[in-house]
């Protein structure tokens, strides 16, 4: 049985519409505006994605688009990358690759900065709306409705930028998100992730530690920088950014 909170985590993520005509038809649930305010935060556990995530061992994503159920959904961009693209003005601009994008945040931080960017998810109502929001900022970027894990692009990206999806996936698909890395990413492109240091073992959100991270990539990606960066508020202290670039081998 779900939790009963997931009716209440979908509400997080919906707005009233106040402008129904005299009742004549029954209220409706529309989706923020693509103004991007911030989204009300869930009142439980929201270091986990949700409840409802804990007792799924296989994780719905679309499912949790369609009942709102996205406490991840801040509206707004990682502020670690907000940072980190404001602070290397000069950076050459050129392809980046943003998979698991959700509503496009992040997509939309690097389109403002000046780079070619595509989202990439798994949810078509993640491809949606990012889309839609897209569009209504006044932005170009590409949303594409594809699985990472087990697809290629139809060219490597120079950036690829990794937010919460690391963390997403069963931990047991993680060498596959490092080969999804290298297929998507071409030599010598760089690797931009915000990793989430968390203990837990029963996400999503799955913990990871530092440790775990340079294990995992150093052999295929050399280390240009690490640092903790801003966060948001509930995340501040837990996040880590490293900045890899791929090996050419
Ligand atoms: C926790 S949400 C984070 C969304 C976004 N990065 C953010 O921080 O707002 C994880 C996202 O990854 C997507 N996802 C999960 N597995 C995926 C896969 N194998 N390929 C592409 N997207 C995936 C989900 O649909 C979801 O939108």
């Amino acid at each position: 049985m779900l939790n009963p909170l997931a009716g209440k985590c979908s509400a997080s993520a919906l707005r009233h519409s106040a402008n129904e005509p005299d009742g004549l038809l029954p209220p409706r649930w529309i989706l923020m505006q693509p103004s991007e305010p911030a989204l009300p935060r869930l009142p439980a556990d929201e270091r986990g994605f949700s409840l409802v995530g804990k007792i799924m061992s296989t994780t719905d994503w679309e499912e949790r688009y369609q009942s709102g159920d996205m406490p991840w959904e801040k509206g707004e961009a990682s502020p670690g990358l907000v940072d980190f693209l404001a602070t290397h003005p000069k950076l050459p601009r050129g392809t980046v690759c943003v998979p698991g994008c959700g509503t496009g945040h992040d997509v939309r931080a690097w389109a403002r900065a000046g780079f070619a960017v595509t989202g990439v998810d798994l949810a078509p109502s993640a491809v949606r709306l990012g889309r839609e929001r897209t569009a209504a900022a006044g932005l170009a970027a590409q949303f594409e409705h594809r699985n990472f894990l087990r697809e290629s692009p139809a060219l490597p990206f120079e950036w690829l930028f990794e937010h919460t999806l690391f963390c997403a996936i069963d931990p047991g698909e993680r060498d596959a998100y490092v080969e999804a890395v290298r297929r998507w990413l071409r030599p010598g492109g760089q690797y931009l992730a915000v990793n989430y240091l968390i203990p837990d073992e029963d996400g999503p959100p799955f913990g990871t530690t530092r440790a775990e991270l340079l294990e995992r990539f150093s052999p295929h990606f050399e280390l240009l920088e690490e640092w903790v960066p801003r966060s948001y508020p509930n995340r501040t202290g837990l996040e880590l950014m490293l900045w890899w670039r791929r090996k050419n081998a």
